[in-house]
């Protein structure tokens, strides 16, 4: 066979034959403790018999409709989704699409179709995507297109002052990740995101949370806004919306979604009824007593398992947390000894953090495999 994949992913040496819960299992049966979690996605775990059964159950009674036809899943997602959202006067709306990058895209489009503008500022560090607007607001080391499709201004990290310049009454829309995840899980510095909510405020400009890592209760609650106590004026998700299913969603507060043409969206396979019956179903969960409260014990449990042999620093909250290693090593080198020990995790931009984003399903008493693992861990320099 010749046909190969464009080159995209450096893999690692894990031959995974099947995923129970929070382990992958390989070929020749050894257990792996899964803290990566297919990046933010495997909400649920792997192999979760809810899911299953909703997911079977739906394929045989519609497996797919067009978006002209409306369906039972697509109600059942919006009255499972509604009560977990932060709270705005005027209430939300959504559009469903299939990626993160994709959200993204619709919530710059809107917020650049209701101000009538066209600069957005974003952040160094960020990661929004890799489609033509959302790489524009990306801060990555090649250039995705010749063009960006509005004027990108890119602005340093968590720096209140400088924000307050750059966004002025001729700025449409502020992208950012509340925790920046690939750069590191770098936190912002205390009241930034309210000096930019009253600096969105006064300017006009929309406020956008990307919460495609940092939603569906990642971070013990179930957004960010409800996490940081401060509301954006759309917000996008998606990884871990579908707990394994394709999705991507774009939640704009309804003062704004309802200012522009609905014509200005679409998709083929976005909002389709097995997506929703899946996104309906993680939306219930969460909302379960004891789910989020299961995501908090569980991210203690694992900031102090993490903090021995090579991490000198946990960051992050939640579920989702980088792990900082000593000087005399790297996160690559860590994350390759972990995988020896049988836990997996993951790295970042920033080569001394490594990244936790295991299934919200994760038990407490887990992290003693990851305490251990690093204990007794061999790091190759
Ligand atoms: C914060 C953030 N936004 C957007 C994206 C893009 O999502 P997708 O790969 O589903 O397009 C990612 C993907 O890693 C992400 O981490």
């Amino acid at each position: 066979m010749s046909l190969r994949e464009i080159d995209a992913y450096a893999r690692l040496p894990l031959p995974v034959k099947s995923a129970e819960g929070v382990e992958l299992i390989l070929d020749d049966g050894r257990r792996v403790l899964d803290l990566y979690g297919g990046h933010c996605v495997n909400t649920l775990g792997a192999g979760d018999a809810g899911l299953a059964r909703v997911l079977s159950r739906q394929w045989y009674e519609l497996s797919f409709a067009t978006n002209l036809i409306d369906h039972a899943p697509r109600r059942e997602f919006l009255a499972a989704f509604e009560p977990n959202l932060p709270l705005a006067p005027d209430g939300w709306q959504v559009f469903c699409t299939n990626s993160g990058a994709e959200a993204n895209e619709n919530a710059l489009k809107l917020a650049l179709a209701f101000t009538r503008r066209r600069k957005v500022v974003y952040f160094k560090g960020a990661f929004h995507g890799r489609t033509a607007a959302a790489a524009a607001v990306s801060d990555t080391k090649l250039p995705a297109f010749p063009n960006a499709p509005f004027d990108a201004i890119k602005i340093p990290w968590s720096q209140s002052e400088v924000a307050h310049w750059a966004i002025d009454d001729s700025v449409g829309a502020v992208i950012l990740e509340p925790y920046q995840s690939l750069a590191g899980v770098t936190e912002p510095t205390s009241g930034f995101l309210e000096k930019l909510r009253e600096r969105c405020d006064q300017t006009g400009a929309l406020l956008i949370f990307d919460e495609v890592q940092t939603g569906n209760g990642r971070l013990g609650t179930p957004w960010a806004a409800q996490h940081f106590g401060v509301v954006p004026d759309v917000f996008t998700t998606a990884k871990g919306a579908g707990a394994g299913l394709p999705i991507g969603l774009t939640v704009a507060r309804s003062k704004f979604a309802s200012g522009v043409p609905g014509k200005l969206f679409g998709s083929t396979f976005g909002g389709g009824p097995l997506v929703l019956a899946a996104a309906a179903e993680v939306a219930r969960r969460i909302a379960e007593p004891g789910f989020l409260d299961n995501v908090r014990a569980t991210s203690a449990a694992l900031k102090r398992a993490a903090l021995r042999g090579p991490v000198v620093k946990v960051r992050g909250a939640g579920l989702l947390l980088g792990l900082v290693v000593n000087s005399d090593t790297s996160a690559a080198a860590v994350r390759d000894a972990l995988l020896a020990q049988g836990v997996l995790v993951g790295t970042s931009d920033d080569p001394k953090v490594l990244r936790l984003s295991p299934a919200l399903t994760l038990q407490p008493s887990d992290a003693e495999r990851l305490a251990h693992a690093l204990e007794t861990l061999e790091v190759r320099a």
